[in-house]
């Protein structure tokens, strides 16, 4: 199976404002480096005949659950989660960081080789200190993390990117519990998106050592939309679901169901051994 990875890194020339802790802390840092894998790895196509527990229709990868649409002439993808409160997997080590990541973005299938649009949040536990980023990204490009856009659990966090053309696109994120928008806006971008999917989704991300995933409960995207180039605008009841294993032979360690037409949960629901 082959990753494309994604380098993830910290463009602290962006904002002026931010300060160091002055105290030691187990909050996680910033960090430095996350490898994002470029594509879902479909475990399901190798694995038809999954454990019971299996939902019926879900198509399981290694690091992306959620809900995804795909056709042609996608633009605007977006949604709103409450942050969850995070946890320590039973057994977990206490001082490897764990993580998770929820995103809203487009062209994240295979369909498109070139570019990819994402706008989210990561979520970060250190002993018990959690650490919410915002960031956004054009991909190849790297992502870029709003460093002084607080957030924490029980917040509710819209995010959005909407394309204006194959090679432009607004990235926004609110907190409403703050509210503070993070905004950016890039133009005459290359390589050009597709519009090919819509994704929201909850990732299991790996860095250069991996990094174990974090008990978030569940997250729930409300609200969720996209929109086309035809001025078609809908929500999740056609999309595809996603869940997330380790390995083959494991049980789904994130679950996802759609509430209705505008809305999916997706739950932890295992652990990992470290
Ligand atoms: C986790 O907390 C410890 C302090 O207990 C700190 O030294 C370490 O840098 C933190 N790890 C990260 C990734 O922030
Ligand atoms: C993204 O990378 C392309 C080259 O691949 C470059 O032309 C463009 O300016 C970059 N955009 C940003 C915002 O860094
Ligand atoms: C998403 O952003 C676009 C462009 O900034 C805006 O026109 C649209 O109303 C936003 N949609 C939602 C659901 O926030």
């Amino acid at each position: 199976m082959k990753f494309t990875a994604i380098l993830h890194t910290v463009l602290l020339g962006l904002t002026a404002a931010f300060s160091l802790p002055t105290e030691p802390s187990n909050k996680p840092s910033l960090p430095a480096v996350v490898r994002r894998s470029r594509f879902t790895d479909r475990l399901n196509s190798l694995s038809p005949q999954g454990p019971s527990a299996d939902s019926p229709g879900v198509s399981y990868t290694q690091n992306w659950a959620g809900a995804v649409v795909t056709a042609v002439g996608y633009r605007t993808v977006a949604a709103t989660i409450r942050v969850p409160a995070l946890r320590l997997p039973p057994g977990a080590k206490a001082d490897t960081p764990h993580a998770v990541s929820a995103w809203v973005g487009i062209d994240g299938e295979h369909a498109c080789p070139n570019a990819m649009l994402q706008v989210g949040v990561d979520m970060y536990m250190n002993h018990s200190e959690p650490a919410y980023w915002a960031w956004f990204q054009w991909y190849p490009n790297l992502s870029t993390y709003l460093t002084d856009f607080a957030i924490s659990a029980g917040d509710s966090v819209t995010m959005n990117v909407s394309a204006s053309s194959l090679s432009a696109a607004t990235f926004s994120i609110t907190n409403h519990n703050t509210g503070k928008t993070g905004i950016s806006t890039l133009a005459d971008q290359a390589p050009l998106i597709c519009g090919f999917s819509a994704e929201w989704i909850v990732e299991d991300f790996w860095d250069s050592d991996g990094v174990p995933l974090v008990d978030f409960g569940s997250i729930e995207f409300v609200e969720a939309m996209f929109s086309t180039d035809l001025g078609v605008t809908a929500g999740v009841e056609e999309a595809k679901l996603e869940g997330v294993k380790e390995g083959l032979a494991g049980d789904p360690v994130i679950e996802c169901g759609k509430l209705g037409g505008d809305a999916l949960t997706c739950s932890y629901t295992g652990g990992e051994n470290s």
